[in-house]
């Protein structure tokens, strides 16, 4: 018994030791001499990048295709373009930033290059999975995905009239499967699927809008989203892995540069899938 009791005491005691030098080395990392104005005139992205990843935590390595991001203190990244893809998508969020008159859904820049080669940003901590999206924002997430696609593809003026247009179509999906119930003949049985498949796809579509609407937190959520979706940008930053919280418990989406511009110019040629940048 007593030897238990030592045993745990001692793994305890290993514990709490691993856990304050991680935290001492964290600290280290944060207070490590990291020279903004020195970084700033640093003239190549590979001295940039070696600058960072030699005093700075990397955060999220490698799962941009365009950028790195640093931890530069508790609430603010430094975020480095890797190539050009990553100037063009920071100048595109500094487009974004600039325009007050955009809803603000995105984390704020506090500091950047003319160039596009560095920006500071808010810190925030990313959405790991599409159920945290949903825990998070009270949307389901299969039922946002559809949302975007199909105000890409009818482009409604608002979710309010996409509801009509969304009820309309119920309704009429409905009055073809009862026209067509009785027939007989292939082409129309085939139609009748059709009709069918439609119907049990709007039924929920309709039913989770029309809780959206009733919702003024999921409402202004989506709207803001519309708002960006109008301007350009792809679904690929659209994603549940392009939010996340601030320390405020804002949810806000932290990489917001690709647009439909930069999607042409620099992703296009090397991609059959427009959605592959998510
Ligand atoms: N504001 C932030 N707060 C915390 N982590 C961040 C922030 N911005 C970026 N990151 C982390 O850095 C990674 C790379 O950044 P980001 O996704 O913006 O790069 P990107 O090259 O623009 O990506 P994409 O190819 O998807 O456009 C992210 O996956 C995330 O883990
Ligand atoms: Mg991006």
């Amino acid at each position: 018994m007593a030897t238990k009791k030592l045993l745990e005491q001692f793994i305890l005691n290993e514990v709490k030791k691993a856990f304050k030098e991680a935290q001492e080395k964290e600290e280290k990392k944060a207070s490590s001499g990291f020279d903004f104005n020195f970084f700033k005139t640093l003239g190549t992205i590979p001295a940039r990048l070696n600058y960072a990843k030699k005093l700075l935590e990397q955060l999220g390595a490698g799962l941009g295709s365009s950028r790195e991001t640093f931890k530069l203190s508790a609430n603010r990244v430094l975020k480095i373009a890797k190539n050009e893809a990553g100037v063009a998508q920071t100048e595109a969020e500094l487009e974004f930033i600039r325009n007050n008159s955009i809803p603000r859904n995105f984390t704020t820049i506090e500091e950047f290059d003319p160039k596009g080669n560095w920006i500071v940003a808010e810190l925030v901590k990313p959405f790991e999975s599409e159920r945290e999206f949903a825990i998070e924002t009270g949307i389901n997430y299969q039922f946002y995905e559809n949302l975007i696609k199909t105000i890409q593809d009818r482009k409604p003026q608002n979710l309010q009239s996409l509801l009509f247009i969304a009820e309309h179509d119920l309704e009429e999906a409905n009055n073809k499967i009862i026209e067509l119930k009785d027939a007989e003949d292939f082409k129309s049985q085939v139609a009748l699927q059709d009709y069918e498949d439609t119907f049990s796809e709007l039924e929920p579509f309709v039913h989770r809008l029309k809780a959206l609407l009733k919702s003024k937190t999921q409402y202004n959520f989506m709207m803001k989203i519309m708002n960006l979706l109008e301007r350009g940008l792809e679904w690929g930053d659209l994603g549940f892995s392009h939010f996340g919280k601030n320390s405020k418990g804002e949810i806000l989406i932290y990489d917001y540069g690709f647009t439909t511009d930069v999607y042409k110019k620099y992703y296009k040629a090397s991609s059959s899938d427009r959605d592959s940048n998510y």
